[in-house]
């Protein structure tokens, strides 16, 4: 009949074709589950919905354009906002503090004030202050004119800078 060596033979063939077969059934089972958590349609469905979420929002900002904004400025409004300028800058012609004067600083060169040192930022810079440029300016001083002289954070409510230049506009001959 069957020696030894021929049951250890047809046993170890058992035993492999269990392995396989168990390895096998993980393999399957793995790749089912893969299936079933992606569960594909659902998740695309969600992914979908929260990709609409994100673009209503965008779709209603409003861009304010800043001419439109300061067409209705208040240069009363701006009077009150001029406090935060006050601590370095004067308004009479000629006196300067720790920033230049700021008479008639609507619509003059940039760093044209006569008798103030401005910094090399500023040296290098061209052109007239608009009230566009100034709003920008103000906006974030140090990112505008990066190395500027002026420590001052700035101001992010675009009203607020369309109220105070439109003050400054008041301040000329
Ligand atoms: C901490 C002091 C400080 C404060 C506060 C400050 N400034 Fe200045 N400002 C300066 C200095 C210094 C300069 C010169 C900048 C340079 O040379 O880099 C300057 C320059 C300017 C200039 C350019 C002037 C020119 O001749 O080209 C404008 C415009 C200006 N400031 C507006 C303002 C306004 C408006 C405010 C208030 C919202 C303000 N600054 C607040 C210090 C200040």
């Amino acid at each position: 009949m069957f020696d030894t060596m021929t049951l250890t033979k047809a046993f170890g063939a058992l035993c492999g074709a269990l392995l396989i077969f168990l390895l096998g059934g993980w393999a399957a089972d793995g790749l089912y589950r893969v299936g079933g958590d992606g569960d594909g349609s659902r998740s695309y469905v969600l992914i979908q919905d929260d990709s609409d979420a994100a673009d209503e929002p965008a779709e209603e900002v409003v861009e304010v354009a800043f001419a439109d904004v300061y067409a209705a400025a208040d240069a009363a409004s701006g009077e009150r906002l001029w406090r935060q300028c006050a601590a370095c800058h004067r308004l009479d012609p000629g006196a300067h503090a720790v920033g230049p004067s700021l008479h008639d600083i609507v619509g003059r060169p940039i760093a044209a004030a006569d008798g103030f040192s401005y910094s090399n930022a500023f040296a290098e810079l061209d052109g007239e202050w608009t009230p566009e440029r100034m709003s920008a300016f103000i906006e974030n001083p140090r990112q505008w004119a990066p190395g500027t002289a002026m420590a001052f954070n700035g101001i992010s409510d675009v009203e607020d800078r369309a109220n105070l230049i439109a003050y400054l506009e008041t301040i000329g001959d």
